[in-house]
């Protein structure tokens, strides 16, 4: 609900409540943006008393309100020499004054308006639009504040219009909101290729603090989505804010502490490389910036933006849609595959359960390595002498969805491609380019390279009918071309103009983002791309951290996660394939490794999971999301998934200890009076996991990693502790349950839990 009313406006979205109000000296300050309240009837109650000047404060306008200096407002949008001395969340300059002072003009509350060009989240409810000028430099700024339906979220955006002489935009920042108060933190999350998502959480000092992505994409280095956080909030209570930009390329993020712990919190597109000129009569869009506020804690901003971004973010033809257990070539065969490997790799997935056969990398051009083929997306006929036709309608007849990999942003400097249009590469002319994963970038700004690129996109994907596309982006971005103010916002609007035609074009195709895994995750790619590759790193210790961090502002159902070999290819570290499953199957479960290669007994072990992933998958892609404890403040982490059925928790731990405490279940969420069953899902073990202390039990004399022992393991495995009963929500939630204890060294029963390190478990808690 968006409303005016005495001295401004109120936004109430969820349970939430903002107060806007317009003040003596025209300007919109955060009067209010907390839990939602009962709607008052003016301002006054909430206004700032400026009670007495400060000793160097620069008053605004002494007679309108002489004890007023923009310092120690609130400011919506802030601009620099008038007395604030902030960081500007505007900074234009133009041909004389360098002064920008934007004052209230008038307001619109409208039917909301998808931004022009940008991605803009479906089903907007109300559109407050406020109307500021510079009358003296001829300049208009527009404030955008968005609702959504049965959300929490609103969304934020910025207008520039020029009606005066030339002037450059440095910066713009989609978002700028001045909170009150001591004892905020930052919570970021930063990352590499393969180590997405890890959180920061920095107690915040009076300095200021920023963070950005200066690659051409969003990427993992930090991601956009962060959260401001009173000291003493945790995952279960306490006040918090979650931000996040609905765009793909270079952003920028501040956070300030004031002098007078005013904290200022920006976001927006990176000002790095940015100038844009507008001549009279013309305007400027930010992305759109979405923002919330939980009282309820982390959990419950998660609910909040899981939500959202299911409900409003991914395209609604697959909006709270079952994604498909999905197996993909890639770790099993990389490159290196022909028809009969596939058709072999087809049947043995089609017979665990998978229902989507994606082929990777490698089926194109002359792509047998990383160092030729990108560009030239015709089907490599040696290794696919029936065509992708041949091979969906193979994969089609076994019963299952066929897709196939593209990274079509991408040239190889070895492809036709490149030999034919080297124009099309992004480089400056004077330098030689750099070279990443031996590719090049394409120059989405070149209407010619969005058209290439579209074309032979769809060609591929009109010559067989493809289910699910993986479109992956493999290199951050150098080289960019001369006088290029806005060439990274230019390339992000040429990807949107691709991706938007494409997905329109085959609105039934599911397509997975991908760039590295998490090099480009943001709601701005979520807006064609219904999920996500989360990591290249399949590691389930490691796994579990990415997916811990990342789920804190993006849902389970767009979070793919595939089971791959024991030994990590990223981490080299040997996790068992059910500690895979019990990590993987929180989002979308999917499978990545030679099936070739393994025994009767883990294919039917991948069969069990896919059964219980398939039977449990509406909880595990969108339940309530609840994290019970992370590594960070404990051995393990446990999280749970539950709807009004019921709740799968998966637990993780890191270095196991030699002598274990106790610990005890503390679920979430569940209905306090009803009765639950609760179960372990069963795992079995593997023999060689208990190195020569099982000769202390048998007969004979097995050698550590011996062949016999090697052997016998194929067949025989120990079966891991039982963990079974009922018991009420309330007994659940209490601590009730506990499990079994951790192996200690010492005696191994169906009550000791040989998690080994970095192993995980998992546990169904069904409503009766
Ligand atoms: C990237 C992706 C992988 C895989 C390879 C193929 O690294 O993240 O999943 O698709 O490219 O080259």
């Amino acid at each position: 609900m968006i409303k005016q009313i005495s001295g401004g406006f109120i936004i109430e979205a969820g349970n939430s409540t903002m107060l806007l109000e317009v003040n003596e000296v025209q300007k919109p300050v955060l009067a209010y943006y907390g839990p939602k309240m009962k709607e008052p009837e003016s301002l006054t109650a909430f206004k700032t008393p400026y009670g007495t000047a400060m000793g160097t404060a620069t008053l605004y306008d002494e007679k309108k309100a002489p004890t007023l200096t923009l310092d120690q407002l609130n400011l919506e949008i802030s601009t620099p020499y008038k007395g604030d001395y902030g960081s500007p969340s505007l900074l234009l300059e133009g041909q004389s004054s360098p002064v920008y002072d934007f004052v209230y003009q008038s307001f619109e509350i409208r039917k909301p308006e998808p931004l022009p060009e940008l991605p803009s989240p479906h089903d907007a409810e109300e559109e407050l639009v406020l109307k500021l000028a510079d009358p003296a430099q001829k300049v208009e700024a527009e404030l955008h504040y968005l609702t959504y339906k049965d959300s929490g979220v609103i969304g934020r955006y910025l207008k520039i219009t020029n009606q005066g002489e030339p002037l450059d935009i440095r910066k713009a920042m989609s978002l700028q909101i001045i909170l009150d108060g001591e004892g905020f933190e930052l919570v970021n999350f930063y990352g590499t290729w393969s180590g997405e998502f890890q959180k920061d959480i920095t107690p915040l000092n009076h300095l200021r603090y920023s963070f950005d992505s200066t690659t051409g994409s969003s990427s993992a280095r930090h991601n956009p989505y962060f959260i401001i956080k009173k000291k003493e909030t945790s995952y279960q209570a306490g006040g918090c804010y979650g931000f996040n930009l609905v765009y793909s390329g270079n952003h920028y993020e501040e956070v300030e502490y004031s002098s007078f712990d005013k904290l200022r919190v920006q976001t927006g597109i990176s000002p790095l490389g940015f100038k844009k000129t507008l001549q009279k009569g013309e305007s400027f869009v930010t992305p759109l910036a979405v923002l919330t506020f939980s009282d309820q804690g982390l959990n419950g901003l998660i609910h909040v933006m899981h939500d959202f971004v299911n409900a409003h973010v991914v395209p609604q033809e697959f909006a709270y849609k079952a994604r498909p257990v999905v197996f993909n070539n890639w770790e099993g065969t990389f490159m290196k595959f022909n028809e009969r490997k596939l058709h072999s790799l087809v049947r043995k997935a089609a017979a665990i359960g998978a229902e989507c056969f994606v082929l990777d990398d490698g089926w194109f051009g002359k792509r047998n390595n990383d160092k030729a083929g990108l560009g030239d997306w015709t089907v490599n006929k040696r290794k696919l002498p029936h065509g992708i036709k041949g091979l969906c309608s193979y994969v089609h007849k076994k019963g299952m969805k066929f897709g196939l990999w593209f990274e079509p942003e991408m040239v190889n400097p070895d492809s036709d491609l490149f030999r034919a249009h080297p124009e099309y590469a992004i480089q400056d002319g004077i330098h030689q380019p750099c070279l990443a994963r031996n590719q090049l970038t394409l120059d989405l700004t070149k209407p010619e390279v969005r058209t290439y690129i579209i074309d032979a996109v769809e060609a591929v994907l009109k010559s067989a009918p493809i289910d699910f596309v993986k479109w992956d982006y493999n290199r951050n971005m150098s080289d960019i071309p001369m006088n290029s103010g806005t060439f990274f916002h230019d390339y992000i609007l040429g990807l949107y103009q691709v991706v938007g035609k494409i997905t329109s074009d085959f609105p039934k195709i599911l397509f997975e983002n991908c760039a590295s895994g998490g090099n480009r995750c943001d709601l701005g790619m979520l807006s064609y791309f219904a999920q996500t590759w989360v990591s290249d790193d399949t590691d389930s210790f490691e796994r579990a951290k990415i997916q811990d961090g990342m789920v804190l502002g993006y849902p389970l159902s767009v979070m793919s996660n595939h089971v791959s070999a024991k030994i990590s290819n990223q981490m080299l570290r040997k996790t068992s394939f059910d500690s895979k499953f019990d990590v993987a199957c929180l989002g979308i479960l999917g499978y990545e490794l030679d099936l070739g290669s393994l025994s009767k007994k883990e294919l039917s072990n991948f069969k069990q999971q896919i059964a219980f992933y398939k039977a449990h998958r509406e909880v595990c892609q969108f339940g309530t999301y609840e994290q019970i404890s992370t590594l960070e403040d404990s051995s393990f982490s446990t999280k749970e998934a539950h709807n009004a059925k019921e709740a799968v928790v998966s637990r993780t731990v890191g270095i196991c200890r030699p002598v274990p405490s106790q610990e005890s279940l503390f679920a979430i969420g569940l209905d306090p009076n009803a009765d639950y069953h609760y179960a372990i899902r069963r795992e079995d073990l593997d023999l060689r996991r208990f190195g020569t202390i099982v000769n202390y039990v048998l007969p004979i004399h097995l050698k550590e990693e011996g062949a016999l022992i090697s052997f016998i393991a194929k067949f025989k495995s120990m079966p891991c502790e039982t963990l079974e009963g009922d018991m009420s929500g309330a007994g659940l939630m209490g601590g009730g349950l506990k499990f079994p204890m951790l192996w200690n060294g010492t005696g191994y029963s169906d009550k000791v839990s040989f998690m080994g390190d970095f192993g995980s478990r998992l546990y169904l808690l069904s409503r009766k």
